[in-house]
């Protein structure tokens, strides 16, 4: 038995990644989270008690993260400020979360010499041409574009330095789009999703000609999983699911399921640095760690993930208002 801390694992990705160990491990639990905006305790409804405790605070308090580390055999780091548009309205909260509350965790972990698993994005690597050939490995240099992919590439980097520097046992992994139920609905997916379920219309940045390699979140919970028992100490895997599609054919999905015409919805102004196209090799984790996702077909995952929203109005609602108030401020409703 294992007694694992999770950070930010009343998130959209973390949540899933406990519901995943209770299911499929007898590992103990203990979640670390500031609830904050993204936060739902919801997703942690039902969860057996003599499994999963709570505790609410912030990854950047030094001495309650020693303190949990302390008691724990592995921590699974996922806290972070999470949306790109956020991180060019206020970047400060991102680079106190994703890189000072990263660094409180290393030194909590180099202190008690608890096995880290760092949760990043694909994101560190910029993007790339929409008819580049190449898709992103472990060997692709960091270029990260925006606030949010900056700090968390530099806490990227500080997991590589406290490895090499002082033997803190740490992997990492960099992951494409994540979809699946509990994704806030400022996030694409549910953001049109939900628009598209209260009569209007799907929100489409520029041209909507950029590309996301999407993969269900529950191919990511298990590819975390995979390298936190087996992955070598030091090393990056990659994990994607082999998802592309452009924005606009996501929507064009999203609308024929909810059965609206296939040009309902605006294009809207573009994101400043809107990077243009994620694409995962993970061939790695395949190979090296015998790791498969679950999910191969996007078009039967994207139609769960929008039946679910269809069913779980009372969560998402109170939310929405105030999430399309703020992107109506920007131009982008
Ligand atoms: P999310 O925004 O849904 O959840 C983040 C969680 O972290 C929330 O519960 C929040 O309350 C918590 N949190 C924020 N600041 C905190 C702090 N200072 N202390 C403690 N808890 C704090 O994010 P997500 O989409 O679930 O992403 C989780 C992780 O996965 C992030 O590290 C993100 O960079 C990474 N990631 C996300 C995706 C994606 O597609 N969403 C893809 C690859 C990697
Ligand atoms: O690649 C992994 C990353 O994926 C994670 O690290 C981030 O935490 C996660 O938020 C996600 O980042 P993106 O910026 O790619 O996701 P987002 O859902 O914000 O946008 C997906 C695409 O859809 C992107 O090209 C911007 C576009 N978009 C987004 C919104 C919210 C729109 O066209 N309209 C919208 O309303």
């Amino acid at each position: 038995m294992q007694r694992i801390l999770v950070t930010g694992g009343a998130g959209f990705i973390g949540s899933n990644f406990v519901h995943h160990l209770v299911a499929h491990t007898d590992a103990v639990v203990s979640v670390l989270d500031k609830l904050t905006y993204a936060a739902s305790r919801e997703a942690l409804d039902g969860l057996p008690a003599e499994r999963v405790s709570l505790v609410v605070g912030d990854v950047a308090d030094q001495p309650l993260v020693e303190k949990l580390v302390g008691e724990h055999d592995a921590v699974v780091h996922f806290a972070a400020e999470s949306h790109n548009d956020n991180s060019l309205s206020e970047p400060g909260p991102f680079i106190q979360t994703n890189i000072v509350g990263t660094f409180c965790l290393l030194e909590a972990c180099r202190k008690h010499d608890t096995r880290l698993h760092h949760v990043s994005t694909d994101e560190v690597y910029g993007d790339l041409a929409l008819d580049d050939p190449q898709r992103f490995t472990e060997d692709t240099p960091y270029n990260p574009s925006s606030p949010y992919s900056a700090a968390k590439a530099g806490s990227d980097h500080l997991v590589r330095a406290w490895v090499r520097s002082f033997g803190v046992r740490a992997t990492i992994s960099n992951c494409s789009n994540n979809y699946g139920p509990w994704q806030h609905v400022e996030k694409f997916i549910p953001r049109q999703v939900t628009n598209v379920l209260e009569g209007g219309r799907p929100k489409v940045y520029g041209a909507g000609t950029n590309v996301r390699d999407w993969i269900h979140v529950a191919d990511h919970s298990s590819a975390v999983w995979t390298i936190l028992q087996h992955g070598r100490i030091g090393e990056t895997y990659l994990i994607g699911a082999d998802g592309e599609r452009t924005n606009l054919e996501v929507v064009a999905m999203i609308l024929a399921h909810l059965g609206r015409p296939a040009d309902d919805y605006d294009l809207v102004a573009d994101r400043a640095g809107h990077d243009l196209r994620y694409a995962i090799d993970s061939t790695k984790l395949r190979t090296e760690l015998g790791w498969t996702p679950s999910y191969a077909d996007f078009a039967a995952g994207l139609a769960a993930t929008i039946d679910w929203y269809a069913e779980h109005r009372d969560w998402w609602a109170p939310h929405k208002h105030a999430t399309e108030a703020a992107y109506a401020a920007k131009g982008q409703a």
